[in-house]
Protein backbone atom coordinates (compact mmCIF):
# COMPACT_ATOMS: atom_id res chain seq x y z
CA UNK A 1 0.00 0.00 0.00
CA UNK A 2 1.01 3.44 -0.93
CA UNK A 3 0.60 6.06 1.73
CA UNK A 4 0.21 9.50 0.81
CA UNK A 5 -0.21 11.86 3.82
CA UNK A 6 -1.58 15.42 3.04
CA UNK A 7 -2.25 18.63 5.16
CA UNK A 8 -6.08 19.15 4.76
CA UNK A 9 -8.95 18.06 2.77
CA UNK A 10 -8.00 20.41 -0.73
CA UNK A 11 -4.31 19.17 -0.76
CA UNK A 12 -5.88 14.98 -0.24
CA UNK A 13 -8.28 15.87 -3.19
CA UNK A 14 -5.70 17.47 -5.20
CA UNK A 15 -3.31 14.32 -4.83
CA UNK A 16 -5.90 11.73 -5.16
CA UNK A 17 -7.22 13.41 -8.25
CA UNK A 18 -3.79 13.63 -9.49
CA UNK A 19 -3.75 9.64 -9.27
CA UNK A 20 -7.12 9.25 -10.98
CA UNK A 21 -6.01 11.80 -13.92
CA UNK A 22 -2.87 9.53 -14.85
CA UNK A 23 -5.15 6.64 -15.27
CA UNK A 24 -7.70 8.79 -17.73
CA UNK A 25 -4.79 9.70 -19.91
CA UNK A 26 -2.24 6.24 -19.62
CA UNK A 27 -6.03 4.46 -20.42
CA UNK A 28 -8.29 6.87 -22.01
CA UNK A 29 -10.77 3.96 -22.22
CA UNK A 30 -10.32 3.47 -18.99
CA UNK A 31 -13.27 1.34 -16.58
CA UNK A 32 -13.45 3.54 -13.59
CA UNK A 33 -15.39 2.63 -10.50
CA UNK A 34 -16.54 5.40 -8.62
CA UNK A 35 -17.57 6.59 -5.05
CA UNK A 36 -20.30 8.69 -3.79
CA UNK A 37 -20.13 10.76 -0.49
CA UNK A 38 -18.56 14.34 1.09
CA UNK A 39 -14.65 12.64 0.51
CA UNK A 40 -14.23 12.48 -2.92
CA UNK A 41 -16.31 15.36 -4.21
CA UNK A 42 -12.67 17.86 -4.22
CA UNK A 43 -11.35 15.56 -6.34
CA UNK A 44 -14.22 15.62 -9.13
CA UNK A 45 -14.33 19.37 -8.54
CA UNK A 46 -10.43 19.10 -9.58
CA UNK A 47 -11.36 16.47 -12.53
CA UNK A 48 -14.16 18.97 -13.95
CA UNK A 49 -11.33 21.93 -14.14
CA UNK A 50 -8.50 19.15 -15.77
CA UNK A 51 -11.05 18.50 -18.17
CA UNK A 52 -12.52 22.36 -18.73
CA UNK A 53 -8.59 22.80 -19.57
CA UNK A 54 -8.31 20.22 -22.01
CA UNK A 55 -6.33 17.95 -20.25
CA UNK A 56 -8.68 15.09 -20.02
CA UNK A 57 -10.90 13.68 -21.99
CA UNK A 58 -13.59 11.23 -20.68
CA UNK A 59 -15.57 10.56 -23.93
CA UNK A 60 -13.90 6.94 -24.22
CA UNK A 61 -14.70 6.24 -19.92
CA UNK A 62 -16.51 3.79 -18.70
CA UNK A 63 -18.15 4.20 -15.10
CA UNK A 64 -19.58 1.73 -12.63
CA UNK A 65 -20.38 3.16 -9.16
CA UNK A 66 -20.37 1.44 -5.80
CA UNK A 67 -24.04 1.83 -4.42
CA UNK A 68 -27.56 3.26 -4.99
CA UNK A 69 -30.19 3.57 -1.87
CA UNK A 70 -32.95 1.26 -1.90
CA UNK A 71 -36.43 3.31 -3.07
CA UNK A 72 -35.10 6.30 -4.15
CA UNK A 73 -35.09 7.42 -7.76
CA UNK A 74 -32.20 9.02 -9.91
CA UNK A 75 -34.03 12.08 -9.92
CA UNK A 76 -34.35 11.95 -5.83
CA UNK A 77 -31.57 14.89 -4.86
CA UNK A 78 -29.90 12.55 -2.10
CA UNK A 79 -30.05 9.63 -4.32
CA UNK A 80 -26.44 8.46 -5.61
CA UNK A 81 -27.39 8.82 -9.57
CA UNK A 82 -28.38 12.36 -8.75
CA UNK A 83 -25.17 12.87 -7.04
CA UNK A 84 -22.80 11.36 -9.56
CA UNK A 85 -24.32 13.73 -12.35
CA UNK A 86 -24.56 16.89 -10.58
CA UNK A 87 -20.63 16.03 -8.71
CA UNK A 88 -19.07 15.12 -11.93
CA UNK A 89 -20.72 13.60 -15.14
CA UNK A 90 -23.09 16.78 -15.91
CA UNK A 91 -19.77 18.70 -15.73
CA UNK A 92 -17.47 16.37 -18.21
CA UNK A 93 -17.40 15.67 -21.76
CA UNK A 94 -18.86 12.19 -20.71
CA UNK A 95 -21.23 9.75 -22.06
CA UNK A 96 -23.83 9.17 -20.13
CA UNK A 97 -24.75 5.85 -21.21
CA UNK A 98 -21.25 4.33 -20.47
CA UNK A 99 -22.18 5.88 -16.64
CA UNK A 100 -23.39 2.66 -14.28
CA UNK A 101 -25.18 2.91 -10.91
CA UNK A 102 -27.36 0.34 -9.62
CA UNK A 103 -30.92 1.16 -10.19
CA UNK A 104 -32.53 1.76 -6.93
CA UNK A 105 -35.83 1.48 -7.77
CA UNK A 106 -35.90 -1.69 -9.96
CA UNK A 107 -39.05 -3.76 -9.15
CA UNK A 108 -36.68 -6.70 -8.19
CA UNK A 109 -33.67 -5.56 -6.30
CA UNK A 110 -32.31 -8.83 -6.06
CA UNK A 111 -32.26 -9.04 -9.81
CA UNK A 112 -30.70 -5.81 -10.04
CA UNK A 113 -28.03 -6.76 -8.64
CA UNK A 114 -27.64 -10.00 -10.48
CA UNK A 115 -27.88 -7.20 -13.60
CA UNK A 116 -25.20 -5.66 -11.78
CA UNK A 117 -22.96 -8.06 -10.94
CA UNK A 118 -22.93 -9.65 -14.92
CA UNK A 119 -22.53 -5.95 -16.11
CA UNK A 120 -19.29 -5.81 -13.92
CA UNK A 121 -18.19 -8.67 -15.15
CA UNK A 122 -18.96 -8.07 -18.88
CA UNK A 123 -16.74 -4.63 -18.26
CA UNK A 124 -14.01 -6.62 -16.60
CA UNK A 125 -12.01 -5.47 -13.45
CA UNK A 126 -11.82 -1.57 -12.89
CA UNK A 127 -8.80 0.12 -13.91
CA UNK A 128 -9.43 1.87 -10.64
CA UNK A 129 -11.75 1.92 -7.77
CA UNK A 130 -12.31 4.80 -5.79
CA UNK A 131 -13.49 4.32 -2.49
CA UNK A 132 -14.48 6.47 0.90
CA UNK A 133 -14.50 4.62 3.85
CA UNK A 134 -17.11 5.24 6.66
CA UNK A 135 -16.72 5.28 10.23
CA UNK A 136 -17.31 1.98 11.13
CA UNK A 137 -14.95 0.58 8.25
CA UNK A 138 -17.40 -0.01 5.38
CA UNK A 139 -16.97 0.04 1.84
CA UNK A 140 -19.45 0.42 -0.83
CA UNK A 141 -22.47 -0.36 1.63
CA UNK A 142 -20.37 -3.23 2.54
CA UNK A 143 -21.20 -3.72 6.52
CA UNK A 144 -19.46 -4.83 9.32
CA UNK A 145 -20.46 -8.31 9.26
CA UNK A 146 -19.68 -11.76 10.12
CA UNK A 147 -18.85 -12.84 6.74
CA UNK A 148 -17.45 -10.73 3.51
CA UNK A 149 -19.76 -10.73 0.70
CA UNK A 150 -18.52 -11.13 -2.84
CA UNK A 151 -21.63 -9.95 -5.52
CA UNK A 152 -23.49 -6.86 -5.33
CA UNK A 153 -26.05 -7.59 -3.19
CA UNK A 154 -28.83 -5.76 -1.09
CA UNK A 155 -27.85 -4.57 2.40
CA UNK A 156 -29.69 -3.13 5.39
CA UNK A 157 -27.87 -0.23 6.42
CA UNK A 158 -26.47 -0.54 9.69
CA UNK A 159 -27.72 2.09 12.78
CA UNK A 160 -24.25 4.43 12.70
CA UNK A 161 -24.32 4.49 9.00
CA UNK A 162 -27.56 6.06 8.76
CA UNK A 163 -27.07 8.29 11.86
CA UNK A 164 -23.93 9.53 9.70
CA UNK A 165 -25.77 9.97 6.67
CA UNK A 166 -29.05 11.55 8.07
CA UNK A 167 -26.82 15.16 7.48
CA UNK A 168 -27.95 15.14 4.05
CA UNK A 169 -31.91 14.06 4.81
CA UNK A 170 -34.64 16.31 6.49
CA UNK A 171 -34.30 14.17 9.17
CA UNK A 172 -33.13 10.41 10.23
CA UNK A 173 -36.51 8.60 9.60
CA UNK A 174 -35.75 9.46 5.62
CA UNK A 175 -32.80 8.03 5.36
CA UNK A 176 -33.58 4.49 2.95
CA UNK A 177 -32.86 1.89 5.47
CA UNK A 178 -31.63 -0.15 2.50
CA UNK A 179 -29.33 0.18 -0.15
CA UNK A 180 -27.83 -2.00 -3.04
CA UNK A 181 -24.21 -2.54 -3.10
CA UNK A 182 -20.97 -4.14 -5.29
CA UNK A 183 -19.25 -6.38 -2.62
CA UNK A 184 -16.31 -6.78 -2.27
CA UNK A 185 -15.46 -9.23 -5.30
CA UNK A 186 -15.53 -6.52 -7.53
CA UNK A 187 -13.48 -4.53 -5.48
CA UNK A 188 -11.05 -6.76 -5.01
CA UNK A 189 -10.72 -7.56 -8.88
CA UNK A 190 -10.50 -3.64 -9.43
CA UNK A 191 -6.43 -3.36 -10.53
CA UNK A 192 -5.77 -0.21 -8.47
CA UNK A 193 -7.64 0.56 -5.41
CA UNK A 194 -7.63 4.80 -4.23
CA UNK A 195 -8.89 5.26 -1.17
CA UNK A 196 -9.93 8.95 -0.08
CA UNK A 197 -9.96 9.77 3.95
CA UNK A 198 -10.33 12.99 6.00
CA UNK A 199 -11.02 14.54 9.48
CA UNK A 200 -10.34 12.96 12.36
CA UNK A 201 -13.90 10.93 12.51
CA UNK A 202 -12.10 8.50 10.57
CA UNK A 203 -8.95 7.80 12.17
CA UNK A 204 -10.38 4.92 13.98
CA UNK A 205 -11.52 3.29 11.05
CA UNK A 206 -8.25 4.07 9.37
CA UNK A 207 -6.09 2.73 12.06
CA UNK A 208 -8.78 -0.47 12.43
CA UNK A 209 -8.62 -1.18 8.40
CA UNK A 210 -5.03 -1.12 7.56
CA UNK A 211 -3.38 -1.82 10.57
CA UNK A 212 -5.46 -4.22 12.55
CA UNK A 213 -6.57 -7.81 11.77
CA UNK A 214 -8.78 -8.69 8.76
CA UNK A 215 -12.22 -9.01 9.69
CA UNK A 216 -15.63 -8.53 7.91
CA UNK A 217 -16.45 -6.47 11.34
CA UNK A 218 -14.36 -4.09 9.62
CA UNK A 219 -14.84 -4.27 5.85
CA UNK A 220 -12.25 -2.11 4.69
CA UNK A 221 -9.57 -4.54 5.99
CA UNK A 222 -10.33 -7.06 3.04
CA UNK A 223 -7.88 -4.24 1.11
CA UNK A 224 -4.99 -5.35 3.52
CA UNK A 225 -4.83 -8.45 0.75
CA UNK A 226 -4.95 -6.52 -2.25
CA UNK A 227 -1.66 -5.63 -4.52
CA UNK A 228 -2.10 -2.26 -5.18
CA UNK A 229 -3.61 -0.20 -3.30
CA UNK A 230 -3.55 3.87 -2.66
CA UNK A 231 -4.80 5.63 0.74
CA UNK A 232 -4.82 9.62 -0.04
CA UNK A 233 -5.67 10.95 3.30
CA UNK A 234 -5.56 14.30 5.29
CA UNK A 235 -3.08 14.08 8.53
CA UNK A 236 -5.94 14.25 10.82
CA UNK A 237 -7.55 10.83 9.37
CA UNK A 238 -3.77 8.96 9.20
CA UNK A 239 -2.87 10.22 12.55
CA UNK A 240 -3.87 6.62 13.93
CA UNK A 241 -1.83 4.53 10.61
CA UNK A 242 1.00 6.89 11.82
CA UNK A 243 0.77 6.09 15.62
CA UNK A 244 1.25 2.41 14.03
CA UNK A 245 4.32 3.02 12.33
CA UNK A 246 2.70 2.44 8.84
CA UNK A 247 5.10 4.42 6.50
CA UNK A 248 3.63 7.34 4.84
CA UNK A 249 4.53 9.91 2.61
CA UNK A 250 3.66 13.01 1.01
C1 LIG B 1 -20.40 6.04 -1.19
C2 LIG B 1 -20.02 4.91 -0.38
C3 LIG B 1 -19.69 5.01 1.06
C4 LIG B 1 -18.90 6.25 1.44
C5 LIG B 1 -18.63 6.29 2.93
C6 LIG B 1 -17.89 7.54 3.34
O1 LIG B 1 -20.67 5.65 -2.53
O2 LIG B 1 -20.00 3.86 -0.91
O3 LIG B 1 -18.96 3.87 1.43
O4 LIG B 1 -17.70 6.26 0.74
O5 LIG B 1 -19.84 6.23 3.63
O6 LIG B 1 -18.72 8.64 3.14
P1 LIG B 1 -18.17 10.13 3.31
O7 LIG B 1 -17.16 10.33 2.23
O8 LIG B 1 -19.40 10.99 3.10
O9 LIG B 1 -17.59 10.22 4.66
Amino acid sequence: MRVICTNNYEAMSRAAAAVMAAQIIAKPDSVLGLATGSSPIGLYQDLIAGCKAGDLDFSRITTVNLDEYAGLPGTHDQSYRYFMDHNLFDHVNIDIARTNVPSGVAPDPQAECERYEALLRKLGPADIQLLGMGRNGHIGFNEPDDHFTAPTHVVELTASTIEANARFFASADQVPKKALTMGVGAIMRAKRVLVVVSGPDKAQAVRDAFAGPITPQVPASILQLHPDVVLAGDKAALEGLIEAGVSVCG
